[in-house]
């Protein structure tokens, strides 16, 4: 009885009106609730809000406080967590979705909104594509792991070599952060040295982060210099002298980087006998399908993808040259789950859409201009100030001079209909740019914007 089990602990109130019932697998065998699924095709726990129950902010709230009690945080992906949706002293807004379609999602209080955070760019082709979601559901009922390796582990593989520049070989994993730790771990195997620097956010691992947990010596050998210095690179470079394994960077970082910073990063590499590792994991499948070493004509000799390379199921991949990849086999990478095929399917099905419909990364761009034109017009409309957009068409951000104008702004642009992310990118998808989506977002940042106004808040 596993609805039961997750659905019928805590507030009863809390439970969202569309949640299959407690009694869900008994319900379905008997005859009345086969009466109701046969009722135009609604499931019973699909029905919206019952009369006389409470709003969508009180369902949603009831969410957060069992999120709260059980899950530190309140979600297991970070920018999902309420405060940093929202901002500290937010008082009312969704933590938790049930459903998602093309870029709207629907929350537990049953309120639709536009979603431009798509899943931190895990997705760009839409929330629950139908090609997408038809080669999933195939894949699961072949069996997606078995004794050997899927076959699909090949394919999409070899599909990748095509792809992206630098790839002659593919490893698979299933998170960004492992992905870029393998890397890494592949450029000190393939060199013999230590030393790394870095640039960018590269996942939660503890080379990559410092905090509460993690002991000083695990980055010991890491220097972090920031984009696009070309000092801070120079000096870190002769500072790890003969020791330097690699260098590792996220290529855009806000904005793009000179092309001068990103050549040096390439020669110092070579100088240096080093590894150059790029992360495409926001990139990847957006500016170019090859990331943006197709974009800058720069070819590291790893580089890591994942989010939209399978649209929102869990993969991500490491691929390189030949000669820096074949360490991975000297040292140990691997995991249970590296290459089950329901996320190799998402994948493969996802190349096979950007191989069939033209260019999809120049309608990511061109859907992505549109937003933030559209978003930049409501802004110079309604007159608020200390506001603007900036990023790439495809990756944009709006940028706040004061954060209770954000907090402000994030709130009342989900009372009209819209989930903007906070402090990070915006991201375009091929949904944002079907029927209305674009005028939709304009006229619900444009009333989120007014109110601002009105209310003297900005
Ligand atoms: C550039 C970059 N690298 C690595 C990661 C980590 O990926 P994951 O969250 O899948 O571990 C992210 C995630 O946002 C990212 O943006």
């Amino acid at each position: 009885m596993p609805f039961r089990r997750f659905f019928g602990r805590g507030n009863e109130r809390a439970r969202p009106a569309d949640a299959p019932p407690d009694d869900a697998e008994e319900a379905g065998k008997d005859d009345d609730a086969t009466a109701q699924d046969d009722d135009a095709g609604t499931p019973e726990w699909d029905a919206g809000i019952p009369e006389g129950q409470s709003s969508a902010t009180e369902i949603e709230g009831d969410w957060r406080a069992r999120a709260a009690a059980v899950i530190p945080g309140g979600a297991s992906t970070g920018s999902k967590q309420p405060q940093n949706l929202f901002g500290d002293a937010a008082s009312e807004y969704p933590g938790h979705f049930l459903r998602a379609s093309g870029c709207h999602l629907v929350t537990v209080g049953e309120r639709t909104l536009l979603d431009c955070t798509m899943a931190l760019g895990a997705v760009s082709l839409g929330y629950a594509d139908e090609g997408v979601t038809r080669a999933v559901v195939s894949a699961a009922a072949a069996g997606h792991v078995a004794g050997l390796a899927h076959y699909l582990e090949i394919e999409v593989a070899e599909r990748l070599c095509d792809l992206i520049p630098c790839a002659e070989r593919v490893r698979f994993l299933k998170s960004g952060a492992e992905a870029t730790a393998a890397a890494v771990r592949i450029a000190r195997a393939a060199t013999g040295r230590t030393r790394v620097i870095a640039t960018g956010y590269l996942g939660w691992h503890d080379w990559s982060n410092a905090g509460p947990g993690i002991p000083a010596g695990a980055h010991a050998d890491v220097t972090r210099v920031p984009f696009d210095d070309m000092v801070a690179l120079q000096d870190a470079v002769r500072d790890a002298a003969r020791d330097l394994a690699a260098i590792v960077l996220e290529p855009v970082v806000d904005r793009e980087p000179s092309p001068e910073w990103l050549g040096a990063a390439r020669s110092l590499c070579d100088e240096a006998g080093a590894v150059l590792i790029f992360d495409e994991m926001k990139t990847g499948f957006r500016l170019r399908p090859g990331g943006y070493q197709e974009v800058s004509g720069v070819t590291p000799d790893l580089a890591t993808f994942g989010k939209a390379l399978a649209n929102g199921y869990p993969l991500a991949a490491v691929v390189g040259r030949d000669r820096v990849m074949s360490a991975a086999q000297e040292t140990w990478i691997s995991s249970t789950l590296a290459g089950e095929a329901v996320a190799l399917a998402a994948a493969a099905a996802v190349i096979e859409r950007y191989d069939s419909e033209g260019d999809v990364c120049a309608r990511l761009g061109e859907i992505g201009a549109a937003m933030r034109a559209g978003v930049d017009a409501a802004i110079r409309a309604s007159g608020v100030g200390g506001v603007r957009i900036e990023g790439l068409d495809a990756m944009w951000q709006l940028r706040f001079d004061r954060p209770d104008v954000e907090r402000a702004f994030l709130e009342r642009a989900v009372r009209h209909g819209a989930l903007f992310k906070r402090g990070a990118y915006n991201y375009a998808s091929l949904a944002h740019g079907e029927g209305d989506v674009l005028t939709e977002l304009e006229s619900i940042a444009s009333a989120a914007l007014v109110e601002l106004m009105e209310e003297g808040i900005a």
